[in-house]
């Protein structure tokens, strides 16, 4: 018979309650929780640069707020999910030397350029709606600093959404060099944003157990289906075409038939052998380094304050 904290565990999850991080918890759900929020919230570290590439190249003032009003969003949603993260006995630093050192996995998605300003339609539409649907789930995630964090973060994905939305319908009502803009940065985000869900059902290692633990709700293929229902209509309204000829609801098995997503693609990008990998590294540890001054301030003046205060 199973030992009493692993039978109370099972009670809580088998309840659909919450763990909290003093409750006794298996080790392997422990490391797995680990494993999934540092990368999400690295993921939104990361996505921050394909955005900022354009903060100071927004069209007009009013894009600009909005832009730099999401990517400090962005910066907000990784430190909700780092401080969930430590509540599992992971360090900020050790989360940031393993990013910083390529150890650490983030979102695929962000290894992809942005080389012209429809990107940001494209990222705030496809890339923000694809989050929308794998994290309005985790707001039900079995441990709670996580669900809470996502219960925030997803009341702001939706002005992401939105604001992505009206900047490829805005696109889509101007030039013809403006439509063919916003129709080129689609056909470029489509496919990759149907690899953010992770790879099919019967090649994802992680899927039954995190479902066994009511941390994943819906798998993989699942979510990757609701994504594209979402998008159809909101492609219609667009006037934009998803770049998929054989994308085509099927009445009998109930599901959306696609082509063959290029996987290949995907193994790439998570080997660290895609576009901009190398870069959004560089990146980020120059940041850290740029910060690091910051930091020892921090440090002494609080050593200072302990000192004053006798602490
Ligand atoms: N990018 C990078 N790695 C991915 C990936 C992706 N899109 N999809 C899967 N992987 C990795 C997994 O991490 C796992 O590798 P690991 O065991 O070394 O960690 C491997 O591929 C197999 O995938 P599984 O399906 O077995 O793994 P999971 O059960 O963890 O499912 C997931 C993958 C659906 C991404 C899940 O981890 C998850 O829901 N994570 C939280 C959500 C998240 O990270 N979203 C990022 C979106 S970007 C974002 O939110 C920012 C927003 O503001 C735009």
């Amino acid at each position: 018979d199973e030992a009493p904290e692993q039978a109370a565990f099972d009670a809580v999850i088998e309840a659909d309650s919450r763990i909290e991080p003093r409750d006794w918890m298996p080790a392997a759900y422990r490391k797995t929780l680990i494993r999934q929020i540092s990368q999400h919230a690295h993921s939104e570290i990361i996505g921050m640069q394909p955005e900022g590439n354009w903060i100071t190249r927004a069209p007009s003032l009013k894009r600009k707020a909005i832009l730099m009003a999401k990517v400090q969003d962005e910066a907000g949603h990784g430190l909700y999910l780092y401080s969930a993260a430590q509540t599992l006995g992971i360090t900020r630093d050790e989360m940031t030397e393993q990013l910083i050192e390529g150890r650490a996995r983030y979102s695929s998605i962000f290894n992809y350029p942005t080389p012209t300003w429809a990107d940001m339609g494209a990222i705030g539409w496809l890339v923000d709606g694809a989050a929308i649907c794998n994290q309005v789930p985790l707001c039900r995630a079995s441990y709670g600093p996580y669900a809470r964090a996502m219960v925030r973060i997803c009341k702001e994905e939706s002005f992401h959404q939105r604001q992505g939305f009206e900047i490829l319908l805005t696109l889509m009502q101007g030039t013809a060099a403006q439509r063919e803009l916003a129709q080129d940065a689609v056909n470029r985000w489509y496919w990759p944003s149907l690899m953010m869900f992770g790879p099919p059902d019967d090649e994802s290692p992680n899927s039954a157990q995190s479902m066994g633990w009511k941390i994943k709700r819906f798998s993989n293929d699942e979510l990757r289906q609701r994504f594209i229902g979402m998008l159809v209509p909101q492609a219609e309204v667009l006037g934009v075409t998803l770049p998929d000829p054989e994308l085509r609801w099927d009445e009998g098995s109930g599901r959306w038939i696609t082509s063959e997503i290029d996987w290949t693609e995907f193994h790439e990008v998570l080997a660290g052998r895609g576009p901009m990998n190398a870069e959004r590294i560089r990146r980020r540890r120059e940041a850290h380094e740029d910060g690091a001054w910051v930091r020892e301030a921090a440090a002494e003046y609080a050593r200072k304050q302990q000192l004053r205060d006798g602490g």
